[in-house]
């Protein structure tokens, strides 16, 4: 895969920071050259841990910055991975486009529409590239049931159901339950079968309903989802903070069928036509898996794309619609919403 040779710096230097790190060695022409903290030491600290917990990346240039500013400021950084919590994501990204970055934004792309309404904006101003990270669309099994999809060889699609819970411990102050962090499984794992779903049927959410059990701190523990798309599909989704779910994706069309075992981090496909037997495809790669959007990057810039085709911000925005709805229908809103 050809693209554009690309300076990495990182915002938030965190669990999910480190990983994408780690994978930047997988992409031809990236390289990791910085990495911003709120607080130097750290920055200093995770480039260290990187080399000792992942040797066998050259980290010798890779600059330590205190501050989210100076990373934002500095002249010699192509794109910006924002890694920081949700509520920082918008105010983050707008930072480093302003400062001449492109940004690829965690998800979710911001707490609210509105947020994700002004990145996008300061993104199109700018004429920089931003897309929000998911992952998931670009691992090799997802880019082959979208290949299937597209040449029909499942027939009509009718429905998917999909879900993602995790036991989570329980901790009031940190990101996951945290009001003021805009804690909960719709934000942090919900999105993930939403994203699903839509990229599946390829055409907007008609409607969404949804019930979730809320902690003693307001925030949505489990969820349950159904969507209804034009045309007769349907999705029936779940997320959740304190169960473990299967964390499967089933997409089932009128001519066959996709079984997607840890459908968000897939390495394995399991597709049956009719009554044929079912087959069963691996598709390994080394690494956890984030070089693929970060390769989406390279060659969105090599062909002087400012957004992805795959992750569309449109899609995203509409998304994060229908999570502003389903968190109006259960009377969930973060304190910093006013
Ligand atoms: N794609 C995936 O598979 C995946 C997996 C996990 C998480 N995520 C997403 O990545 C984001 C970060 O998650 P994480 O698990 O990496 O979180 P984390 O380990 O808590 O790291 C977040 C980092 O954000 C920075 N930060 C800035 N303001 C902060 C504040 N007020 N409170 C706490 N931290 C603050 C901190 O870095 P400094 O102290 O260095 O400034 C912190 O280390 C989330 O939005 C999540 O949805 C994605």
């Amino acid at each position: 895969m050809s693209g554009k040779s690309i300076r990495w710096g990182i915002v938030g230097a965190g669990h999910i920071a480190q990983k994408f790190a780690h994978d930047l060695r997988y992409v031809a022409g990236a390289r990791l050259s910085a990495v911003a903290s709120r607080d130097k030491a750290k920055a200093f600290a995770f480039i260290k841990s990187l080399d000792k917990e992942y040797p066998g990346q050259d980290l010798s240039c890779v600059r330590a910055y205190g501050s989210y500013e100076e990373l934002a400021s500095a002249s010699d950084i192509d794109a910006v991975y924002i890694a920081t919590p949700h509520p920082w994501h918008a105010e983050n990204a707008i930072l480093c486009l302003r400062g001449g970055k492109h940004a690829l934004v965690e998800k979710p792309f911001a707490v609210n529409l509105k947020d994700g309404q002004r990145l996008a904006q300061a993104a199109r101003d700018t004429g920089l590239f931003c897309m929000e990270a998911v992952w998931t669309r670009f691992l090799p099994a997802i880019q082959e049931l979208r290949r299937l999809i597209g040449a029909g060889e499942l027939g009509e699609i009718q429905m998917v159901t999909a879900d993602f819970g995790f036991h989570a411990d329980y901790n009031p102050d940190g990101r996951l339950f945290s009001p003021e962090l805009a804690g909960g499984s719709l934000l942090d794992v919900g999105i993930y079968p939403l994203n699903f779903a839509r990229m599946v049927f390829g055409r907007p959410f008609e409607e969404v309903r949804g019930y979730a059990s809320l902690s003693p701190m307001g925030v949505d523990e489990s969820a349950v989802m159904a969507a209804r798309f034009s045309g007769n599909g349907m999705a029936s989704l779940a997320c959740g903070l304190c169960v473990e779910t299967s964390k499967s994706a089933y997409v089932l069309g009128t001519e066959g069928r996709a079984v997607l075992p840890l459908f968000w981090m897939a390495r394995e496909m399991e597709t049956q036509k009719g009554k044929a037997d079912p087959v069963k495809r691996q598709f390994d790669f080394p690494g956890f898996g984030y070089q693929f959007e970060a390769e989406e990057v390279s060659l969105a810039l090599a062909h002087g794309q400012s957004e992805s085709t795959v992750m569309p911000l449109s899609e995203t925005l509409e998304i994060l619609g229908v999570m502003d709805d389903l968190r109006r229908q259960w009377g969930l809103k973060y304190p910093f919403e006013g």
